[in-house]
């Protein structure tokens, strides 16, 4: 047996790499195969309606014409200085002069990807064996890196008990747990265009959960606090830059910045620059202390030598290339907002069909993907499975991959949703 060779270790054993989300898509394809006409909802990637791969040709242009040094040397081991300084402008937007004005200082570290710098929080900004803080409804591989840095979850709701779209009174009873039995409080906060939901939360309710870390911090000055905003899909959201004005209106409306607090920004080119393979990305950090800053990222930069080395360098120099250059920049952006429009139109489609059948969808805005919150997800996708239309069940309901679902295809998705649920 497999298992009795004592090759890994007890902890390395408990590890599986059965990912739900590839085994409905090998059934899916294997349907295809077979004839079926499937819808394949399962992809996390954005798919034009023939199936193939979007992708926004001016940054991959930018990478095959890269000179041999770009796609040969090292990058710096913290990424280089200008596409560092580029990955704060992805982050801040058009606030980030203003929030440099209001006295807050910036510093940036390139990452293999946003998952990198999901790890390097993980392994700095928490104490090992306690808990992350994160919305119930989350992106499956946060349970990964969180295995990964001997760390455990702690949930607050995604909705409220209501159905409000931000959960005030569960988040701070959460906080006030975590952050009384820890040293250091990390939030991971995938927002906007939250991945499974397509949520994407409002001005309001950034500005409560802000006002809720800083109290808190304010209140347990001896307690780091760290709020890091997962914007894996920022750009295809409406209010792609809404935290950093949030933090901009908070500012000028007097909020005192404790020091025990640090607001974070990992930031993917995955999608934005349809990246996916080509690894790049990074962590953006915001505090009022430079000196503080150059602390965190030491340990940050620590935690990349001894767990990827140093991040890709070719595409970080095909994301400067293309910022840099006014004409390429427009032409990057023109297709981004193709690619948003394209999800718009299937949300939008989705969203109609889902109400003309009575199909109970959550509440959904932005990104790649739509919800169907459900206590027995499994059953649901079976049953949609069995009319062909290939959807993912994860914890606590289905998720329904808008970015690879044609719009002429969202009927028979609420069709076949409308049908598993009266069954
Ligand atoms: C919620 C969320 N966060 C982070 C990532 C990280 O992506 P990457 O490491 O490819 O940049 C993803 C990718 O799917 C995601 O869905």
């Amino acid at each position: 047996m497999v298992e009795h060779t004592g090759l890994l270790h007890p902890a390395a054993a408990s590890k599986r790499g059965h990912d739900p989300i590839f085994a409905m898509l090998s059934r899916c394809r294997a349907a295809a195969d077979a004839g079926a006409d499937v819808v394949n909802g399962t992809v996390g990637a954005l798919l034009e309606d023939d199936g193939s791969l979007a992708v926004n040709t001016t940054f991959l242009d930018a990478i095959r014409s890269a000179p041999d040094a770009e796609v040969a040397a090292y990058s710096p081991l913290a990424g280089r200085p200008d596409f560092n300084d580029l990955l704060v402008s992805l982050a801040l937007g058009p606030a980030r002069d203003g929030l440099e004005a209001a006295g807050l200082a910036t510093r940036a570290m390139a990452t293999p990807g946003g998952g990198g710098a999901l790890r390097l929080t993980a392994a700095n900004l928490a104490p090992p064996g306690g808990q992350v803080l994160m919305r119930d409804r989350h992106w499956g591989p946060y349970h990964g890196f969180l295995a990964e840095a001997n760390l455990r979850r702690a949930t607050w709701p995604l909705l409220g008990p209501n159905g409000e779209e931000t959960d005030v009174d569960g988040f701070e009873a959460a906080l006030a747990e975590v952050s009384t039995a820890q040293a250091q409080v990390l939030i991971w906060l995938n927002d906007p265009a939250h991945n499974p939901t397509g949520l994407s939360l409002s001005a309001e309710g950034r500005r409560d959960l802000l006002d809720a870390v800083v109290t808190s911090a304010l209140v347990r000055p001896e307690v780091g606090h760290s709020l890091m905003l997962d914007t894996a899909y920022a750009l295809y959201a409406e209010e792609a830059h809404g935290w950093a004005n949030t933090v901009q209106e908070a500012l000028e409306e007097g909020m005192m910045w404790p020091e025990n607090l640090l607001l974070l920004w990992a930031v993917s080119l995955s999608k934005s620059h349809t990246a996916y393979g080509a690894r790049c990305g990074g962590l953006v950090s915001v505090h009022p202390e430079q000196d503080v800053l150059d602390r965190v990222h030491e340990a940050f930069a620590a935690s990349g030598r001894g767990t990827w080395s140093g991040p890709p360098r070719v595409p970080q120099h095909a994301a400067v290339t293309v910022h840099r250059d006014a004409e390429a920049a427009d032409a990057w952006s023109a297709r981004l907002e193709d690619l948003r429009g394209l999800l718009d139109r299937r949300r939008a489609a989705l969203l109609a069909a889902c109400a003309e059948h009575g199909v109970p969808l959550n509440p959904t805005h932005d990104g790649f993907f739509a919800w169907l919150e459900h206590d027995d997800p499994q059953r649901i996708a079976e049953s949609c499975a069995a009319q062909h239309v290939y959807l993912v069940a994860l914890d606590g309901g289905v998720r329904i991959g808008l970015c690879a679902i044609p719009e002429a295809s969202m009927n028979r998705v609420a069709t076949a949703l409308a049908s598993a649920l009266g069954a």
